[in-house]
């Protein structure tokens, strides 16, 4: 991706432009998060308030990043100022595309942790680690892995280098290519891991957790979860979307290829904890142990398997690299902020973007043990970048997308750029004018 202010290249085709957002979508937020936080919040509640907030909320904010983008062909920051400026409104808007960067650079410091705990269960996985082991054996292995700093910190850095040497030569282009392979393949392991899941005498409890509701366990903490969720699966509130949207052209429908991108990523996640929970149920393990779930969990498939290992490798690499691919585009934004700002070149803004992250990275990882006891605001490290990111600036800046482009924009430009109908399009109205960004209001409000 290129620089801001240059007259845009586009995407070859529809189909690679939605490669290129399901990669920056599907990520570990599908595999490792949502099952975590599915756990957590006591299940199915959750998940349907996150479904809810997915389609109600995270879709139209997608086609507002999308619309303001390919209108102001530019990047977040700059194209937010201009169409304020165009359409007469305030500069305040601006603020939309800074948070966005903000929120990008602290969101890939801990994401690189997490990509890292994958890169280590890939050497697990091939040197035969998992095998025949059980929930408690395998839960000795990621606790040494948390235990010690020395070795999260070394595939922290193997991650984040990764990152930033694709970034940095700005070959992201390739990874599209990539992903129209390796997207498909993480998708068949995972059903294969679904259906491990049904031998194993634990499926129906999975199925009833995720999906019938207790309504009693219901509070706003965890409505405001789901909802930072959908903003953070679905990489919005980041002008992330928004700068894939400015290399879109005008016929390409905004609204099938979000119902593409945004049904691909549900059913990952979905996948995902129809995979983990019945190895949870059946081996009798926490639900609530928190962002090491599918690190305790999926390896006892793997352990008891025939060709398991295998089985492991594969979906530890897949795993990673879905990783990558949206680590790029986290490290993306901030190089562009970086570079545009200093007379820094290319590769020296990406690599003082990624080392700052990284090393705000290493904070994080720290909280896992030598800094477990060191609060803010009554959070560790860890748990103090995702609350202020996924539950404090997202909500905020998807917010901010949608208002400006239900309230500020000419109604009518809006309706054609959609390619809806009069009727059709009073119900997007309805939605992006009123139930979307009211929800996020009373949610985020609420919380305070
Ligand atoms: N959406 C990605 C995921 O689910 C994470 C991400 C967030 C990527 C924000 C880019 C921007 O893993
Ligand atoms: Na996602």
């Amino acid at each position: 991706m290129t620089t801001a202010n240059k007259v845009h290249a586009q995407w070859s085709s529809r189909m690679g432009f939605v490669l290129a957002a399901t990669g920056s979508a599907v990520g570990l937020g599908n595999i490792w998060k949502f099952p975590y936080m599915v756990g957590d919040s006591g299940g199915a509640a959750f998940v349907l308030i996150y479904l809810a907030c997915i389609f109600l909320i995270g879709l139209p904010i997608l086609v507002g990043e999308w619309l303001l983008g390919r209108r102001g062909q530019k990047n977040p920051i700059h194209t937010m100022q201009q169409l304020a400026a165009d359409n007469h409104r305030s500069r305040v808007w601006v603020l939309v595309g800074l948070g966005g960067v903000l929120a990008a650079f602290l969101i890939l410091s801990f994401y690189s942790v997490i990509g890292g705990w994958s890169l280590a269960y890939i050497k697990d996985a091939v040197t035969g680690n998992f095998s025949g082991q059980d929930g408690d054996g395998i839960g000795a292995i990621f606790g040494g892995l948390l235990a010690s700093p020395g070795l999260l910190i070394f595939w922290h850095s193997l991650f984040m280098l990764i990152t930033i040497g694709i970034v940095a030569r700005g070959v992201t282009g390739g990874l599209e290519a990539a992903a129209r392979t390796l997207m498909p393949a993480l998708g068949v392991l995972l059903v294969l891991l679904v259906i491990y899941g049904m031998t194993t005498g634990g499926f129906m409890d999975a199925l009833a957790f995720m999906f019938k509701p207790d309504w009693s366990q219901l509070n706003g903490g965890i409505v405001l979860a789901a909802l930072g969720h959908a903003f953070f699966t679905l990489s919005l509130g980041m002008g992330i979307m928004m700068a894939y949207g400015s290399y879109l052209g005008e016929d390409v429908s905004l609204l099938q290829s979000a119902r593409t991108v945004v049904i691909m990523d549900t059913v990952i996640a979905l996948a995902a904890g129809l995979a983990i929970f019945p190895i949870v149920f059946a081996n009798g393990l926490d639900l609530g142990q928190g962002p090491g779930l599918i690190f305790v969990t999926l390896p006892v498939a793997f352990g008891n398997i025939t060709a398991g290992w295998l089985v492991g490798v594969a979906f530890f690499v897949l795993l990673t690299f879905a990783a990558i691919a949206s680590a790029i585009s986290l490290l993306e934004p901030v190089v562009e902020f970086v570079e545009e700002r200093t007379p820094l070149s290319r590769m020296g803004a990406t690599l003082v973007s990624g080392v700052a992250a990284w090393a705000l990275g290493i904070l994080a990882l720290l909280s896992f043990n030598v800094l477990s006891d060191f609060t803010l605001l009554g959070l560790g490290i860890f748990d103090l970048l995702d609350t202020l990111t996924s539950k404090f600036l997202l909500p905020l800046t998807g917010l901010g997308v949608i208002l400006f482009v239900a309230w500020c924009l000419d109604k009518e430009q809006v309706r054609q750029e959609l390619g809806l109908d009069i009727y059709d399009f009073s119900l997007w109205n309805l939605i992006a004018r009123y139930i979307a960004p009211i929800g996020v209001l009373v949610v985020f409000f609420a919380n305070l």
